[in-house]
């Protein structure tokens, strides 16, 4: 049959996609997490919690982002820093902040003490029942541009967990003590699970893990111009659709030896990546996820990217309990690079890990997040839990969980990147993004 040249490459004209960026994901692969170890070069310094302040001391925070410029420097906005968390009141319980989660801002002149500007949005302007983690930017024109995670449907009476990427805009006004947020844009969606590339909620069905397309990242690429959002993803389909490879698990060698527990393609966390194709950032185009992590790991939450030198690097975080089973690897942060946005990411250091919790205290900290100049801020998560398994202390007493939930910002950690490998320098003080 003939095939006119036109059908064949309108698909790609349509959508706006070079052939560059329609490479294969890379994948991380079990033999890359087979070679982890912790050493003193990825452990992090013990956390103290009774050492560290609250930024605020009536709510809990977890994920937090800076407002950043669109080459991904913090922002400093009529001298101010600004940063955005999500937030719970802290008479919620810990293992249940997800469900009532809110996105509050905080600002500071030195960048060191915060004062909170409390909830951004206004009062049921914000989509879904809940909203998580995102990223912030501001423009040339000096607008706030919040992209964020609506999770379930707006005045639902059950929980629901479907998670749609949503954006607004804002005026930043200032004075010399305060920072609001002015003149809102109306709320909109502008991704969605394809169940081509991503995973829809429909196809993950109860024998999966779980869904994830939440947690977008905005992304200019110094080197071409073009901008993105990055998102943690699963592999498109639904269990029995998708099917095995041998590039999921490593080399000939590695896989002679190496069993592949059954259960482990249920595990499919994927990065996923979205290009811009309008100047207000309100339009995008799906493209195939940048990694995917199928036997090894559910969950690649919070991706980010930066360039650094020749180079483009790819971080994640990821609990220990997300990783397929006949794995062991700490709860941490996990990076790749590569010198193409699209398509050959390597893990840094062999097997990924950049950041683990140190094995003493192995949930203190997590939602890393690496600033452009190497600094890495998180948050703290549980700590001294005595060998428990964190996962199972929602089912235990809810004492336990106030006790132990840290809810505030971690102390930073200094890191340097180079190449491929990467080494924690040393610890610097909570809220330091610098
Ligand atoms: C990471 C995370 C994010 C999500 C948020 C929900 O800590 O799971 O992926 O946006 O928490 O609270």
């Amino acid at each position: 049959a003939m095939i006119s040249l036109s059908a064949v490459f309108a698909p790609f004209v349509s959508a706006g996609v070079s052939a560059k960026e329609n490479m294969d994901p890379s994948n991380w692969t079990r033999e890359d997490v087979s070679t982890l170890s912790m050493n003193t070069q990825n452990t992090a310094p013990t956390i103290d919690k009774d050492e560290l302040i609250q930024i605020t001391s009536d709510s809990y925070i977890w994920d937090t982002w800076p407002l950043q410029e669109k080459n991904g420097h913090p922002a400093v906005v009529n001298g101010f820093k600004i940063i955005f968390a999500l937030s719970v009141p802290n008479d919620v319980l810990p293992g249940k902040r997800h469900d009532t989660a809110e996105i509050h801002y905080f600002f500071s002149k030195d960048g060191k003490s915060w004062k909170s500007g409390g909830p951004v949005f206004k009062d049921g302007e914000a989509l879904g029942s809940r909203q998580w983690a995102g990223s912030s930017i501001v423009h040339k024109d000096g607008k706030l541009q919040i992209f964020y995670t609506a999770t379930g449907k707006k005045g639902e009476t059950h929980l629901s967990y479907d998670q749609r990427i949503a954006t607004a805009t804002a005026t930043i006004k200032t004075t010399n003590t305060s920072v609001t947020f002015e003149d809102w844009s109306t709320h909109e969606i502008i991704l969605e699970a394809d169940g081509e590339y991503y995973q829809t909620n429909e196809q993950t069905g109860s024998v999966e893990s779980s869904y994830a397309f939440r947690d977008p990242y905005f992304f200019q690429d110094p080197k071409t111009g073009e901008e993105y959002l990055l998102f943690e993803g699963n592999s498109a389909g639904k269990l029995e659709d998708r099917s095995y490879k041998h590039e999921y698990i490593g080399s000939a060698a590695f896989r002679q030896n190496h069993v592949i527990p059954d259960g482990s393609k249920a595990f499919n966390g994927s990065v996923g990546i979205a290009k811009a194709t309008n100047q207000g950032l309100n339009q995008f185009n799906l493209l195939p996820p940048l990694l995917e992590a199928n036997y090894v790991n559910d969950e690649l939450e919070r991706p980010s990217v930066m360039v650094k030198g020749n180079n483009y690097y790819l971080f994640v975080k990821t609990h220990s309990e997300k990783f397929a089973s006949g794995l062991k690897a700490p709860e941490g942060l996990y990076g790749f690079t590569s010198d193409s946005l699209f398509g050959g990411y390597q893990p840094l250091n062999e097997s990924g890990l950049v950041i683990a919790n140190p094995t003493d205290n192995p949930y203190q900290a997590y939602s890393w997040m690496v600033m452009s100049n190497g600094t890495v801020i998180s948050f703290v998560n549980y700590v001294d839990v005595d060998g428990k398994d964190i996962y199972e202390i929602g089912e235990q007493s809810p004492e336990y969980q106030m006790e132990h939930f840290g809810g505030m910002l971690a102390p930073s950690l200094k890191i340097s990147i180079t190449r491929n490998e990467t080494k924690i320098l040393h610890e610097k003080k909570q809220g330091v993004f610098k």
